[in-house]
């Protein structure tokens, strides 16, 4: 791709972008929020029309007129966000718009090839599952499937496939990864997992601005190169410390006996001032227990206190009565408003907060969200943008900012750095810890080891549905919290 020019409304996505991919390689894109990463991959698979520049695929000028096009022409993608049919099984989804290839294919046929290609890739999950009911882990893993299957396929394009995995099952993939480029297909493998990079890619491109900064081979170059060449500086990390609890700091929270059909007999409790860290794999059921301590979800049975006083908590408006906040892990679904702008999903949750006499003040509103826009960094060029047109991290920064205005004494933030860059990674750290200075008690579930070891006060370590560890930080290391979490 040569010179390649984007423009959207108020944003030069892409500013002479080049990149070039071998055959049989695998090459890694990287680049803060809003680099223009998933732009970039549009383009290459049809997805945008409209650009300037020169594409060049298998020696060719090509400019693909749809996803179709380039589909046939042999691109495969999985794109950051999950792109599939809610409504739809999981055996539809993967063979969706292939069903049929000139003679009729019963059901029963598709979902026996969906439970062949289930299995090679080891997905727990049936064929006839609803894709709604999935976990967004299992879903990202139905997707990866789909885009692996097709037998045409020359170039792979990954943006992002890991950012909903735990680590074993990034494992998985780089191994089916592995074998793609043996059998010469080419691979984009976009992450904002350096370590990942450096394991698996042979070649990693820089973007910064929406343009081309340098490709360098990964056996060549260090992490610190990488980053420094993405962000323009270095970035200094705190060493890991506990926050302070005090030693006869209340409890917060108290949740006695949780059941439900993921859940199985849960108790913990949650310290004032302490980030508790809640570790496991995918589908271990960390997600399922906030979601019934949310509200969203129904209880079989168990007890929750908050502050010492047992509550009913039917609704996540009762748990917003009794200051519980949930940054869900999937933004899109649950976390935010797609169609409105970055304001109105900021602050209107926090409509009686921001009222005086029953009206809204426009004005605070603004501050609000210009306030938030600057301490979280989010690249929009306005507070009226649509939120749809962010970039995949920012929008993850707006669920962050919307939490933050609502003033939660307990706040369970659910995979907070999904898709964020390290730069605002650190960030998003800093304001953990001023929300833990602020007095507030933090739940953090996180598949990234390193993450859950770097904040936490205490770790919970869940594997099918039960507890099966607690950490205190002094002794807690990512191989204990592993072998505690691949307990059966
Ligand atoms: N549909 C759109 N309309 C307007 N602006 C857009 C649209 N899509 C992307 N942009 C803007 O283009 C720029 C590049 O976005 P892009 O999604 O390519 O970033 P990215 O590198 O993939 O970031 P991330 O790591 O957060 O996924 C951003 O400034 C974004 O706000
Ligand atoms: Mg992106």
């Amino acid at each position: 791709m040569r010179d390649i020019n984007k423009y959207f409304v108020g944003a030069h996505a892409l500013d002479n972008c080049c990149f070039t991919l071998q055959k049989g390689e695998i090459h890694a894109l990287v680049g803060e929020n809003g680099a223009g990463k998933s732009t970039l991959v549009k383009i290459m698979t049809g997805v945008y029309t409209d650009y300037d520049g020169e594409y060049l695929f298998c020696g060719n000028k090509v400019h693909f007129q749809g996803i179709k096009e380039a589909q046939q022409a042999g691109i495969s993608v999985v794109h950051q966000e999950l792109n599939m049919m809610n409504d739809l099984t999981v055996a539809q989804n993967i063979f969706i718009g292939r069903e049929s290839k000139g003679f009729f294919c019963s059901d029963k046929k598709l979902n026996e090839k969906a439970q062949k290609l289930i299995s090679d890739f080891d997905i727990k999950v049936k064929p006839t599952e609803l894709l709604k009911n999935l976990s967004v882990g299992k879903a990202q893993m139905v997707e990866i499937a789909r885009a692996m299957s097709f037998e045409s396929t020359k170039v792979l394009i990954l943006d992002e496939p890991t950012a909903a995995l735990s680590e074993s099952e990034s494992h998985d993939l780089f191994e089916k990864m592995e074998n793609l480029r043996k059998k010469g297909i080419s691979i984009v493998f976009i992450s904002h997992r350096l370590g990942e990079i450096m394991k698996i890619a042979d070649r990693v491109t820089v973007m910064r601005d929406g343009a081309y900064i340098d490709t360098l081979k990964v056996c060549e170059c260090k992490i610190e190169e990488i980053i420094c060449l993405m962000i323009g500086r270095e970035i200094i990390e705190e060493p890991k410390q506990r926050s302070g609890v005090k030693e006869n700091a209340p409890t917060v929270l108290e949740v006695t006996n949780l059941k439900s059909s993921k859940v199985k007999d849960v108790s913990f409790i949650l310290n004032k001032g302490e980030i508790l860290g809640f570790a496991g794999l995918v589908g271990s059921g960390r997600t399922e227990v906030m979601r019934l301590i949310y509200g969203v979800d129904k209880k079989e049975s168990g007890e929750i206190f908050v502050n010492g006083v047992k509550r009913q908590i039917n609704h996540s408006k009762d748990a917003i009565k009794y200051g519980i906040g949930y940054l869900s892990e999937d933004r899109k679904r649950f976390g935010l408003m797609l169609g409105l702008s970055v304001m109105d999903n900021i602050v209107l949750p926090s409509y009686t907060k921001l009222s005086k006499f029953g009206f809204v003040s426009k004005k605070k509103c603004l501050s609000e969200t210009y306030r938030l826009i600057k301490q979280l960094k989010i690249k929009t060029f306005d507070t009226n943008q649509i939120v749809k047109k962010l970039s995949g991290g920012n929008q993850q920064k707006v669920v962050i900012g919307k939490w933050l205005l609502q003033d939660m004494d307990i706040l369970i933030f659910d995979e907070p750095t999904r898709g964020i860059d390290v730069g605002a990674r650190e960030e998003i750290y800093i304001m953990i810890k001023k929300l833990i200075n602020q007095g507030n008690s933090i739940i953090v579930i996180s598949s990234d080891l390193t993450e859950i070891v770097r904040l936490s006060d205490r770790v919970m370590v869940m594997s099918e549905g039960k507890i099966t560890g607690e950490l205190d930080i002094s002794e807690a290391n990512q191989e204990k919290i592993m072998t505690l979490a691949t307990q059966g």
